[in-house]
């Protein structure tokens, strides 16, 4: 099992990144590859909707000569992808956003003349997320279209962690939220152990 946690907060010692940490600590307890990508520190350009990447049904076949490329072939090598960002204006930040879009496409070539494969089928995702507001109204909508691209795209939604900021007078990280954070990645595993291996 290998993890690609594909990180979309600005702050690298933000409540995000501090969430993640005991959820990268229990995987590295239990031997799991993963990888951190910090999209701010990557250049992802917006999908500009060409379609040229509709016409290769074996790469991502994208225009754009940008870190796009190698985050696909990341996600390509993986069995978990792991989206982690605050909530901004009640959805992912930026890059993500960018990310996801470019993705959509080059990763199902559903967009062409014929309607042909998604590259990713198969692959499980899963999402951890803080926020300002209570997590059910703070998270809510990412959460929600985030099932929806798992459906479209033939990913399997495995479910998100997602915990509330309460200003940046308060301190954000406690032992509560970190044992949340132990056992999502314990379910995580649990869930990739029993469920059939990704092809
Ligand atoms: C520009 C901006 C927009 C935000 N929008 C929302 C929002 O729509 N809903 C919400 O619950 N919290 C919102 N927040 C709060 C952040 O999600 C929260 O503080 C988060 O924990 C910050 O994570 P970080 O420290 O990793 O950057 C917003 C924060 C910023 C800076």
């Amino acid at each position: 099992m290998k993890v690609c946690i594909l990180m979309a907060s600005p702050r690298k010692t933000g409540n995000t990144a501090a969430l993640l940490e005991p959820f990268m600590e229990e995987l590295g307890q239990h031997h799991i590859e993963h990888n951190l990508i910090w999209l701010y520190d990557k250049r992802i350009e917006p999908c500009i909707a060409c379609r040229v990447c509709q016409k290769n049904w074996t790469t991502f076949g994208c225009h754009y000569n940008d870190d796009a490329q190698e985050i696909f072939d990341k996600i390509i090598a993986c069995d978990v992808i792991m989206l982690a960002t605050p909530i901004y204006s009640w959805y992912c930040t930026p890059p993500m956003k960018a990310l996801l879009d470019r993705l959509v496409y080059g990763m199902n070539k559903y967009y062409g003349d014929k309607m042909g494969p998604a590259l990713w089928a198969g692959k499980q995702l899963a999402i951890i997320a803080t926020c300002g507001y209570r997590p059910e109204k703070g998270a809510d909508l990412f959460a929600e279209g985030v099932k929806r691209y798992c459906k479209h795209s033939q990913l399997q939604y495995i479910g998100m962690l997602a915990e509330r900021d309460l200003g940046y007078k308060s301190v954000f990280m406690d032992t509560e939220k970190a044992q949340h954070s132990c056992l999502f990645a314990q379910e995580l595993i649990n869930h990739s152990t029993n469920s059939s291996p990704v092809s």
